[in-house]
């Protein structure tokens, strides 16, 4: 039943505290693990330590996380096969810590008519009296797009190894314009005051992305509402939508059914490659979200990450007050890669989830039960950087690293003007690349970087001024972070909403084999990035703070 444990993380952790570089860093941890872990090391130099991983083969979208029983759930669409999608299944996994997780048997896979050719993406519920129910897309014998149900065989097994289907499936099915093939991702369901079951499924009518609104009683009969939750002119399918409130004043998370004056809710939608959200005040009386901002309605649109992160979801997890965020992150290598490799596709770090003080937007941040894998703290005080230098962090291996910084700057004014017509931040950075020198930046962190430079991982900010105001640019710059040619090597980019003049600019990055994920001003901005370091051990790479200017690194939180 149990197929593998996780090996124990090694990493190790850069601090910067005070006026300086605080670099706290951990020797390698010895572990019944080590001769193995070496071993996986030696041939697998791209598979990672410390972030969610099935043993082997094709991993896409996060199913059905929630906490049940003390347990940790995670589902994921899987291929049994291989490395390539296909075959698509619901692997099932469990944890206690949401650091270490066992792989135990398939949870969902095609037995009945309506699911025989694919079991995809969905979600949970925890029913009243703690009763955890999956709603799932299945792929039928018309290779239609249905909406199906799972309930657990038996709820005394916290580790809910067996699900039953429901007699009744498929519960939803596409009638009534809707596309067969566009048609899929029921979210967690939420229920009014009224007890009544609302849940959103994905699709596209009229070539625009729409949220599909269907109501139910008992959980088993749903009746489709004529209008959406939710559309959009500007964007076509959604997949993997979301739907869920957020506090307006407390640090805690919120239950999907909770609604009050106090929350404000978060309606996610996958396309283009990325994941979107907008926020709005949802009404359960009527179905009403009417919403502040729309999807691609403005130069800012806000996304989870703006590198690499799609098809993600969200759980309240009870246990701790929190509402958590998984995503898929893909390859950034080839399909042949992958085969030869064995593998393809990790989940993100679970996020914590959070409305940003100014309400405006989302703050995310790395669960704090990552922070135990933390040995041999290593720091750095006091450094002043001068333009062009590279300060080196010794002491540490480089290929799994937990790195905080916090950049003091002290000549603001100097800062670059804003041209009126840099709006979008990813062409800027790949505009100013992490080795183009400007006024105020690029300052920040390489990662894989070998001795000589030839590879590093940049992530860096830039400082720009606009009228009155200040404008911080955050990139990750790939361009650079491996000699093999045939990689994707996509420059991502984000502006931070924060005001440099009240507050340094911090950064951390999670490193690990081949993901570079990094939070920006305190979360605010997201990018995470695939790389294949080549040249010599990506143990013996360094990190190291770039900076082309005077600045002082100083204290993070604790
Ligand atoms: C249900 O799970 C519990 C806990 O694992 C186990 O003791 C019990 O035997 C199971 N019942 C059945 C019918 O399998
Ligand atoms: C939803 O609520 C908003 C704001 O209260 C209102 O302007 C809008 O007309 C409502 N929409 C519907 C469909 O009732
Ligand atoms: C996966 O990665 C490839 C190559 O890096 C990229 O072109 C593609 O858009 C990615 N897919 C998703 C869903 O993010
Ligand atoms: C590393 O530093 C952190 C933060 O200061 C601290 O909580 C942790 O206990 C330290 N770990 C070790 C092994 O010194
Ligand atoms: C940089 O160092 C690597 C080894 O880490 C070596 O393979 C490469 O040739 C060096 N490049 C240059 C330009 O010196
Ligand atoms: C930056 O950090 C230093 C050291 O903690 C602090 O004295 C300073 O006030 C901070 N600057 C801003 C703008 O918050």
């Amino acid at each position: 039943m149990l197929l593998t444990w996780k090996p124990p993380m090694e990493i190790s952790v850069i601090w910067v505290v005070g006026f300086c570089v605080l670099l706290v860093a951990h020797g390698a941890q010895a572990s019944s693990h080590e001769s193995s872990r070496n071993l996986q090391e030696t041939d697998q130099p791209y598979r990672t330590g410390y972030h969610f991983q099935p043993p082997k083969n094709w991993m896409n979208d996060p199913n059905g996380p929630m906490y049940y029983k003390g347990v940790y759930h995670l589902f994921y669409q899987y291929n049994p096969y291989g490395a390539v999608w296909g075959n698509i299944i619901w692997a099932h996994s469990v944890s206690y810590d949401l650091v270490n997780w066992v792989h135990i048997d398939h949870a969902i896979y095609p037995t009945q008519p309506s699911d025989i050719n694919g079991c995809w993406s969905g979600s949970t519920t925890i029913l009243p009296g703690e009763k955890p129910a999956i709603l799932y897309t299945g792929i039928d014998t018309k290779n239609h797009q249905v909406q199906n149900m799972a309930v657990p065989k038996n709820l005394s097994d916290p580790l809910l190894r067996e699900w039953i289907k429901s007699p009744y499936n498929p519960l939803m099915t596409p009638i009534d314009g809707i596309d067969p093939d566009l048609y899929r991702d029921p979210t967690t369901a939420w229920q009014g005051p009224d007890k009544i079951w609302r849940v959103i499924v994905g699709s596209q009518i009229d070539g625009h992305g729409r949220a599909i609104l269907y109501r139910s009683k008992d959980f088993v009969s749903w009746t489709r509402i004529d209008s959406p939750l939710h559309s959009s002119g500007k964007t076509e399918m959604w997949e993997c939508p979301d739907f869920f409130p957020v506090s307006t004043r407390s640090s805690n998370g919120v239950d999907t059914s909770s609604q009050d004056k106090y929350t404000k809710h978060v309606l996610k939608a996958s396309f283009n490659h990325h994941d979107y959200y907008i926020l709005g005040s949802y009404k359960p009386a009527n179905d009403n979200f009417s919403v502040e901002t729309n999807f691609m309605d403005s130069g800012m649109d806000l996304r989870y990450d703006y590198g690499k992160f799609y098809a993600s979801k969200t759980f309240f997890d009870r246990a701790m007050n929190r509402r958590i965020l998984w995503g898929w992150i893909n390859e950034s290598d080839s399909e042949s890669d992958d085969i030869k490799k064995g593998w393809s596709g990790l989940q993100s770090i679970p996020r914590t989830i959070l409305l940003s003080e100014t309400g405006k937007q989302l703050v995310q941040w790395p669960i704090k039960e990552i922070e135990k894998l933390r040995f041999k703290n290593l720091s750095f005080h006091d450094k002043k950087l001068k333009s062009g230098s590279v300060l080196e962090v010794p002491g540490i291996t480089a290929s799994q690293a937990d790195v905080e910084v916090s950049f003091e700057l002290p000549n603001l004014e100097d800062a670059e003007i804003l041209d009126p017509s840099w709006t979008d931040p990813q062409l800027l950075c790949s505009q100013k690349k992490a080795s183009v020198r400007g006024k105020l930046g690029p300052f920040g962190l390489l990662a894989f970087a070998t001795k000589n430079l030839t590879e590093q991982t940049a992530i860096y900010f830039r400082i720009f001024r606009s009228n009155h105001n200040y404008i911080v640019l955050m990139c990750s710059d790939q361009s650079r972070s491996s000699v093999r040619e045939e990689l994707d090597k996509t420059t991502y980019g984000a502006f931070i909403d924060m005001d440099p003049r009240h507050e340094n600019i911090t950064l951390r990055s999670l490193i690990d084999h081949s993901i570079v994920e990094s939070f920006g001003g305190e979360g605010r901005a997201c990018i995470t990035a695939r790389v294949y370091p080549k040249l010599g051990n990506s143990r013996a790479s360094i990190p190291v703070c770039i900076q082309q200017w005077h600045l002082k690194c100083q204290n993070l939180k604790a």
